[in-house]
């Protein structure tokens, strides 16, 4: 079993599976995009699973695939095909930007993805442009009703809400939820390797954050019933518009500790385990994999140095990989 110094049992994996991203978010990127990694320094699909098989053998049950951006992965669909088939694996999930989901969702249902999270902060097209430093907001929606029509199903949605630049569009996120039986999920936006200037048209670094709290009083006027969280959602609070056909969540990872019930580890693209998103501490794998030994004694090694819960608020900040780099 894999369990941490604190008694919490890992059951989910999150898999990042390159740092290239289609898009350049101005929270996640730096404007000119951060280096490309040589091919031999990220994990091959072998390896990956090899690391997934022997996680599965401890009491992994559940894996993610993020990136940077996943769709960009070679071999993605074989790779999901070879994970799906790993004993113990129950469920295999991705979190994209669905750029190239059009084109890519029926092929990935088939390979055996479960669902699909997509990662949206606006629903007006040229705010979407400079968020994302160029993207076309187009592309998304028809990456969603091609993934829903797929079955990649619940599709959640994904806002990071920011202060001053998408934090007046909550209540049309929030009525996305009455017709769509989609899982609309607000993120508090984590001070995370983007203290710098965002260019024109964003607010500074001290001014973007927008708790919880301030989400709630925006949607006041919708009466938000308590609902179950919807399986695989994990630190979302979630509620329902009276009559609606998906739900809305919350998701407090800087006013809310949620790191008490945390059940997951990490797997960077250059072979890394990272117990905790915001903590540095790293127990890499990659040459112990090529030197063909077992990596569980470095998995258990990573649940050791997970820390009990992260320090955003002491202002303890990560800072050895950028957010693209770890696929959130
Ligand atoms: N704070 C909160 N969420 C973030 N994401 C990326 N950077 C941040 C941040 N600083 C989100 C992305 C995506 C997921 C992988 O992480 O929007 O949905
Ligand atoms: Fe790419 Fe996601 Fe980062 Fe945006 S948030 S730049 S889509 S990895």
């Amino acid at each position: 079993m894999l369990i941490d110094s604190f008694g919490r049992q890992i059951t989910y994996l999150r898999i990042s599976l390159t740092t290239n991203c289609n898009l350049k978010c101005v929270y996640c990127m730096p404007p000119d995009g951060i280096p490309v990694a040589q091919s031999e320094e990220l994990l091959s699909n072998d390896e990956i699973v090899s690391i997934v098989r022997s996680a599965a053998g401890e009491g992994l049950r559940r894996v993610r695939l993020t990136g940077g951006e996943p769709l960009l992965r070679k071999g993605l669909v074989s790779l999901v095909c070879e994970l799906a088939a790993i004993q113990g694996i129950e469920e295999i999930t991705m979190t994209t930007n669905a750029i190239l989901l059009e084109r890519m969702a029926s092929s990935l249902a088939k390979a055996g993805l479960k669902r699909v999270n997509v990662s949206l902060d606006t629903l007006d097209a040229e705010k979407f442009r400079r968020i994302t430093r160029g993207g076309c907001l187009d592309r998304v929606y028809k990456g969603i009703t091609t993934a829903e029509r797929a079955g990649l199903q619940p599709i959640k949605i994904n806002t990071v809400v920011v202060r001053g630049m998408n934090d007046g569009e909550l209540r049309d996120f929030a009525n996305l939820s009455v017709d769509h039986s989609w899982n609309i999920r607000f993120i508090e936006l984590m001070p995370f390797g983007n203290s710098k200037d965002w260019g024109a048209g964003f607010p500074p670094a001290d001014q973007r954050y927008y708790s919880v709290q301030e989400m709630h009083k925006d949607l006041a006027a919708f009466n938000l019933q308590p609902a179950d969280t919807p399986p695989g959602n994990g630190p979302a609070r979630t509620f329902r518009i009276p009559g609606a056909l998906g739900t809305v969540g919350f998701i407090s990872p800087v006013g809310e500790h949620f790191c008490e019930s945390c059940d997951r580890l990490r797997l960077t693209a250059d072979g890394s385990l990272r117990p905790c998103l915001l903590n540095d501490n790293e127990v890499p794998v990659r040459e112990i994999l090529r030197e063909g030994e077992s990596v569980i004694p470095a998995l258990h090694k990573s649940l050791a140095c997970k820390p009990q819960a992260h320090a955003l608020i002491e202002g303890n900040l990560p800072n050895l990989r950028r957010m693209v780099q770890i696929g959130g």
